[in-house]
């Protein structure tokens, strides 16, 4: 056939928001192949769309038990060799966990699992397997995101001192005023999203990227978490004060109630010689300031960025990218890990990113249920 790794998918269906996202990213260095997996509960229903999508339906399973048996049955050339898991939260650690005892790669949506032992758990899996395991935190992919990485490693910014992680949606507000709407989301539901819904889902993100682009960890946080209502478990909107391992402070904010807001993620990092901020709105730029020089704009896809940003570009200047071009980026690592080609550590988060922004999820709901406490992480 050719040498493309062989990909499944489980979720990601026809009816999912994420699924055409991975499947776009999967094909774009050309380094996929997508073969069949699992993508409804309903077995007709993902026959349906694995013929929309021209697969061969043998490999259209009816749920992941029986894509395991199936598969280990075939040539170990022919075999899906790396899993997608793009179900809802709570599925990600069983499927995660049979995946890996089976010899699969597994790239994994966040939140990794639902709690931060389960996270660990799968970790001790995963590190007693030669296999690779990425967590799809989308927005580390951007190239203008590597940049900036790279300009704080090289001391481009100085000591760091202050970070600013802010993640502001709107979608949640036509939603949660109205019992009956609010229980129609599954990420308001504990059972299938886990014990947070805005530090889960959207908070985790700022916190990885807080963490990728310092290069540091956070110690110890303070959250305070709104639920909105009282019948409502799930927090909406976060608000957490945090400190860096170098002592640096700042805060990782989150919100689905602000009002209007699309995907309004974006970070700030400053430091002692300069300050660097980037938006996911508007990917493409990444802006420097200092105290003395006019604002400086760098772009992507300039020879003067780093060789981990031009790496990630595809096209000439001029020509902007966005989230599917990121999350190909993510894809494109991954492969390279499997492949056993050399790979920069910051081209896909990997199982530990996972396990820390669990650790992220768990350790801000109890600082706010105890009273917005400071409280150390692993
Ligand atoms: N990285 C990101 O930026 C990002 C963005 C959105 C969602 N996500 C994550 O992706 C995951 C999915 O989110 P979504 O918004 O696409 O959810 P969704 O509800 O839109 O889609 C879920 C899909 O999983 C399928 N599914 C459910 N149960 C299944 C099962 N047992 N077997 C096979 N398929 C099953 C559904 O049919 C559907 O196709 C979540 O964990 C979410 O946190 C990540």
């Amino acid at each position: 056939m050719d040498n493309k790794l062989r990909l499944g998918i489980l979720g990601g269906g026809g009816d999912s928001l994420i699924g055409v996202l991975h499947r776009v990213a999967s094909s774009m260095h050309d380094k996929y192949r997508l073969i069949g997996g699992v993508f409804n509960p309903e077995h007709s229903i993902s026959l349906d769309f694995g013929k929309q999508l021209g697969l061969d339906s043998s490999r259209v399973y009816k749920d992941l038990d029986s894509m395991i048996e199936s598969e280990k049955k075939i040539d170990i050339n022919d075999r899906i060799q790396v899993v997608s898991v793009l179900t809802p939260n709570y599925l990600h650690y069983p499927m995660a966990k049979a995946l890996l005892e089976n010899d699969f790669h597994v790239i994994c949506e966040k939140p990794l699992t639902t709690t931060y032992n389960e996270a660990i758990e799968l970790s001790k899996i995963k590190q007693s397997k030669k296999l690779v395991f990425a967590v799809t935190y989308t927005y580390t992919g951007y190239p203008m995101v590597r940049q900036m990485t790279d300009m704080i490693k090289n001391g481009v910014i100085g000591k760091v001192h202050k970070f600013d992680a802010q993640y502001l949606q709107g979608w949640l507000n036509p939603v949660v005023h109205e019992k009956e709407k609010r229980m129609s989301t599954w990420r308001l539901n504990p059972k299938v999203s886990g014990i947070s819904c805005c530090v889960g889902d959207i908070g985790t993100h700022a916190f990885n990227m807080v963490e990728l682009v310092t290069g540091m960890k956070v110690k110890k946080l303070l959250a305070d978490l709104n639920t909105l209502y009282s019948d409502n478990p799930m927090d909406v909107d976060a608000n957490i004060l945090a400190r860096l391992s170098n002592g640096a402070n700042g805060t990782i904010r989150s919100s689905q109630i602000a009002t209007g807001e699309e995907n309004n993620l974006r970070i700030s990092v400053y430091g002692n010689k300069g300050g660097l901020k980037w938006e996911q709105e508007n990917p493409n730029y990444l802006y420097h300031l200092t105290d003395d020089q006019p604002l400086r704009v760098l772009k992507s896809a300039h020879q003067y960025n780093s060789e981990i940003s031009n790496l990630s570009i595809k096209i000439p200047p001029g020509h902007p990218e966005g989230i599917f071009d990121s999350m190909g980026n993510i894809y494109h690592g991954v492969s390279k890990a499997i492949n056993g080609q050399s790979f920069y550590n910051e081209e896909f988060p990997g199982i530990e990113d996972g396990v820390r922004g669990m650790d992220f999820i768990e350790k801000a709901v109890h600082s706010s249920k105890s009273g917005n406490i400071w409280v150390n992480l692993d």
